[in-house]
């Protein structure tokens, strides 16, 4: 082995020995799989290497750059067709990067008021005590836009579709709106994995998802990812990641990796269920709306038919407001193959009842009923739907 420089040929203690590995890949080795390549310290040749290595794709720090989360980058920037993605601790840390990047004080943001409500809770809680002000629009009333935009909106929130409440907005019209005042506009993509929903061919500047979703696919990963439509966004964006030294774990990125592969064939599967059990919920009689893109009674259906090329596994249903919050309550309580809990888009089944008031920044559109969430996974679509049963006759009966 090598001691060290300077110490070359002396036999170390060992002690030195135990810490200074010989190992090295050996050459002619090659797998499917990407190396997990758990690291802080990145070793360079020599000293003038760490005054010539920058960018982004250089390997300075574990906490950037390194073989695996190149690996998932590229991967992502493929898939959602972008110039170059970053990757966050979370899918919320993605959102809040995006923010920190794009706004300063005296900055005003416009964001959808049926929005992934964290993202709302980030303009009130955190943009506001740093002078960044926040309205709220309509993502139904895409034709309103023009009038919301401030002289100072710098940044225009685009989630399609509202991942509760399930309206697909008409994005290339509000991307026209935002264009014409040069406003940068985000997307929160992860409802359509980045593969239903094609945001940069439809001219969205930054496209947000929430790895944690789809791409990983079994409830046991969280990551954010953030692809720009070119360098000039990537690298503001990429800054303010490196300047909160947000990182993500080489376990997870492979994970994430993991999950690529199999991810149209699980979104399908997912899609098909959704559609059979969404479909037989429609037609029960304590159902008064499904909220489901694929349905022409959900808001914005015309937008998902001609933006969309298909949808994933989360839907939400209105129940008739005869029923009591207790009796929805025990109607989910009682499922068997769904379980409790947030997040979507793993194997297993998800439902959850919303209350109301917490849906929308202004109330304004709410419609009355009980909001029940569903996320539907991989199990046989059959005993989802007979679980679904036995729950709405808890909901007629608690
Ligand atoms: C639409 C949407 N965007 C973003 C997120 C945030 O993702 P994460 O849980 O990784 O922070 C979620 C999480 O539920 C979500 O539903």
């Amino acid at each position: 082995m090598s001691a060290g420089r300077g110490t070359r040929g002396t036999e170390p203690d060992l002690a030195t020995r135990l810490v200074h590995s010989e190992y090295t890949p050996p050459t002619g080795f090659a797998s499917l799989t990407t190396p997990i390549h758990r690291v802080s310290t990145v070793v360079f040749p020599n000293v003038a290497a760490t005054r010539t290595r920058s960018g982004p794709d250089a390997y300075t720090y574990g906490l950037h750059a390194t073989p695996t989360k190149l690996e998932l980058t590229t991967q992502i920037a493929a898939l959602e067709g972008g110039y170059r993605t970053l990757l966050a601790p979370s899918g919320l840390a993605a959102i809040a990067v995006v923010d920190l990047a794009l706004l300063k004080a005296g900055d005003h943001v416009l964001i959808p008021d049926n929005v992934y409500r964290p993202n709302r809770e980030l303009a009130h809680r955190l943009l506001d005590g740093l002078g960044i002000a926040a309205g709220y629009y309509d993502p139904m009333a895409a034709d309103a836009i023009a009038g919301q935009f401030q002289p100072n909106t710098r940044l225009l929130w685009i989630e399609a579709p509202g991942s509760i409440t399930m309206e697909v907005p008409d994005v290339p019209a509000l991307v026209a709106a935002a264009r014409a005042r040069g406003v940068v506009t985000a997307i929160d993509n992860t409802w359509s994995a980045g593969i239903y929903f094609r945001a940069f061919g439809k001219g969205v500047d930054i496209s947000v998802q929430a790895v944690t979703k789809y791409m990983g696919g079994h409830s046991d990963l969280l990551m954010g990812s953030v692809t720009t439509v070119n360098a000039e966004l990537f690298d503001r964006v990429a800054a303010v990641r490196r300047l909160l030294g947000l990182g993500v774990g080489p376990d997870d990125v492979y994970l994430a990796l993991r999950g690529l592969p199999t991810m149209m064939v699980r979104l399908k599967a997912h899609e098909a269920s959704a559609l059979q059990v969404a479909g037989w919920l429609r037609g029960r009689p304590e159902v008064k709306r499904v909220l489901h893109p694929a349905f022409p009674e959900c808001p914005g259906h015309d937008n998902w038919k001609r933006d969309f090329t298909g949808s994933s596994g989360l839907f939400s249903v209105v129940l008739q407001e005869k029923y009591t919050a207790a009796s929805v309550d025990a109607m989910v309580d009682g499922l068997r193959w769904f379980k409790i809990g947030y997040s979507w888009a793993g194997p297993i089944s998800l439902a959850l009842p919303y209350r109301r008031e917490t849906l929308f920044n202004a109330n304004g559109r709410d419609e009355p009923g009980h909001l029940v969430r569903f996320s539907i996974g991989l199990e046989a679509p059959g005993d989802l739907i007979a679980d679904l049963e036995a729950g709405l006759a808890r909901l007629r009966t608690a």
